[in-house]
């Protein structure tokens, strides 16, 4: 697997593919790897003749209250996972290169109308710190396509969002959430819970598929439906943030007329906040 560090660098790299006509898939991520992330770059390497993730702890993303110095980093590890399963190169951009006048004085990328609820709004800012190295990370990549886990289902509708708006010329994937056996959403999070407490996190996605089977049964009144929903996973010991069922591609709350729809939902249990979705569509 090639390495590149320098903007210049992963240039020369894209360069020689594109000259030989190979089409490039993008998985931009954070590290800490685990199956949930490779998925994306197999989803990637199904795709396009080579495939490049990128490994950056974006500092704009994170809050001021949030720890952006204690988020793990596992890069030897995450290096032989992605060559385990033949990544072509990996993106290591250092925070200099990207932001060399730092992080006060870089130009944001505000997405409208999708960022303010939900996670936007447990997390202030934190989407445009996202869509903004996200837009600097394709305008260095220049990728054919880019893999989105949709896991982060409002992250992906952000990307997707500023794709369309900005009219980039790449097409974003939004892959399949990765899922154990017991139905949990594979996540960095998990590691956080003890064995008693990844038991009991598989409810969130059972809550999920039993909301979405009453829906598809008929069912319209999103607010009762979300009520009970709660109420389920808080009398077993979540602290829920919010369950909603909405428009799956505005995420605002769902009409009775509306036919795609997503139920968004982040709980905690513990320490540890789980986000998890589920996408309907009513027309199937
Ligand atoms: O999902 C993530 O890991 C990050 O938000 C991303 C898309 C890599 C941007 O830093």
């Amino acid at each position: 697997m090639e390495q590149a560090t320098s903007v210049v660098e992963l240039r020369q790299y894209v360069q020689h593919w594109k000259d030989h006509h190979e089409s490039i898939a993008f998985v931009p991520t954070m590290g800490n790897l685990h199956t949930g992330h490779l998925s994306l770059i197999e989803k990637g390497q199904s795709l396009c003749d080579r495939t490049i993730c990128s490994i950056f702890v974006n500092p704009m993303q994170f809050g001021a209250n949030e720890d952006f110095n204690h988020y793990p980093r596992t890069l030897a590890q995450d290096i032989k996972y992605l060559e385990s399963i033949g990544c072509d190169l990996v993106y290591l951009p250092t925070a200099s290169e990207l932001y060399p006048l730092g992080l006060e004085h870089i130009s944001q990328v505000i997405v409208t109308d999708l960022c303010e609820n939900y996670e936007g709004a447990h997390r202030p800012g934190h989407f445009t710190g996202v869509a903004t190295i996200v837009l600097k990370l394709f305008n260095i990549v220049k990728p054919n396509i880019s893999v989105f886990g949709k896991k982060d289902f409002q992250q992906y509708r952000v990307i997707s969002k500023m794709v369309e708006d900005l009219d980039l010329d790449v097409e974003i994937i939004g892959a399949e959430t990765a899922r154990e056996s017991s139905g949990l959403a594979t996540s960095s999070r998990n590691q956080y819970l003890d064995d008693e407490q990844k038991t009991l996190a598989a409810l969130i996605y059972q809550t999920l598929q039993d909301s979405a089977a009453k829906i598809q049964g008929g069912e319209r009144d999103y607010p009762a439906l979300e009520m009970q929903a709660i109420k389920t996973l808080n009398s077993a010991g979540f602290d829920t943030d919010y369950y909603t069922v909405c428009h799956a591609e505005t995420l605002e709350p769902a009409t009775q007329q509306d036919m795609k729809l997503v139920i968004l939902v982040t709980s905690g249990l513990g320490k540890t906040r789980l986000l998890d979705n589920i996408e309907i569509d009513l027309w199937h």
